[in-house]
């Protein structure tokens, strides 16, 4: 075993029927998530670190921590067959609703993967893994810090949970919640219930009813976004009235 590889296998009794794998440093927990389902490790299988050397963000880019103040953690899920892209909204949600129990802040979910706490970006979303099998659905949440100590390209947009209540939160409470939160979740997708999510989805929605614009690839739409579809794609109204769902795309909000 790897000196940084601290395993604690870890079953959690009660409502969560996860089995937790614990790591004081680790390259991303979505890779090491990743390798263990190839394997064997079961749905259900979660990886947590204290700290990421190669955390991976969307669309390549590098995703940092300051060890032990974050979350970094990737949950093996399966992909509801109508709607895959449901599995980061899902966690997106579990995410907002665990920081909205144990910080007294106003969360929301900034379609299609990002946390926000008073604007500023504190948590994503990236599920990663082969098609047609269970997927790593990892979270990574900025929980306690200060906003000097990011990059300085960062700190307009981006914060951390601690700084609108001013106190530190426990990183291990958010973990459990997130969890907690992310096994009625999954219920619901396992039930097709998945009105449930969205009315809860649009209770955090940053997004509904602001003019935006959404960078898709080479594409550049403007309009005014109408939601999340059941399928875990924005609906957009275009300046000709036009309504166009979109699957995935970078979102600025102009107003
Ligand atoms: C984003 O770009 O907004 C998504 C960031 C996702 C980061 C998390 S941290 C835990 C998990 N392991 C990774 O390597 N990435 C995700």
């Amino acid at each position: 075993m790897q000196p940084d590889r601290d395993i604690l296998r870890q079953s959690n009794p009660g409502e969560a029927p996860w089995e937790i794998v614990r790591y004081e440093r680790i390259d991303s927990t979505n890779l090491e998530l990743l390798r263990l389902a190839e394997a064997g490790a079961p749905v259900g299988t979660v990886v947590v670190a204290a700290t990421q050397s190669a955390g991976r963000g969307r669309l390549g880019r590098n995703w940092s921590d300051l060890p032990g103040r974050c979350l970094l953690m990737s949950v093996l899920l399966e992909p509801p067959e109508e709607a895959p892209g449901l599995l980061t909204a899902a966690m997106a949600l579990a995410a907002a609703e665990a920081i909205d129990q144990c910080a007294p802040t106003e969360p929301r979910i900034k379609w299609p993967n990002d946390v926000l706490v008073a604007g500023r970006k504190v948590g994503g979303v990236l599920a990663e893994g082969p098609a047609g099998g269970p997927v790593a659905v990892g979270l990574g949440v900025n929980v306690n810090g200060s906003r000097a100590e990011l990059p300085a390209e960062l700190r307009d947009r981006a914060g951390f949970v601690s700084e609108e209540p001013g106190h530190d939160v426990l990183v291990g409470e958010l973990e459990a919640a997130v969890l907690l939160r992310l096994d009625r979740i999954r219920a619901e997708l396992v039930a097709g219930d998945g009105e449930a999510l969205l009315e809860r989805i649009a209770r955090y929605d940053s997004l509904s009813g602001r003019e935006i614009t959404v960078a898709t690839g080479a594409d550049s739409l403007r309009g005014i976004a109408r939601g999340w579809l059941p399928d875990g794609r924005l609906l957009l109204r275009l300046e000709d009235g036009r309504e166009v769902p979109l699957d995935a795309g970078e979102v600025t909000v102009e107003s």
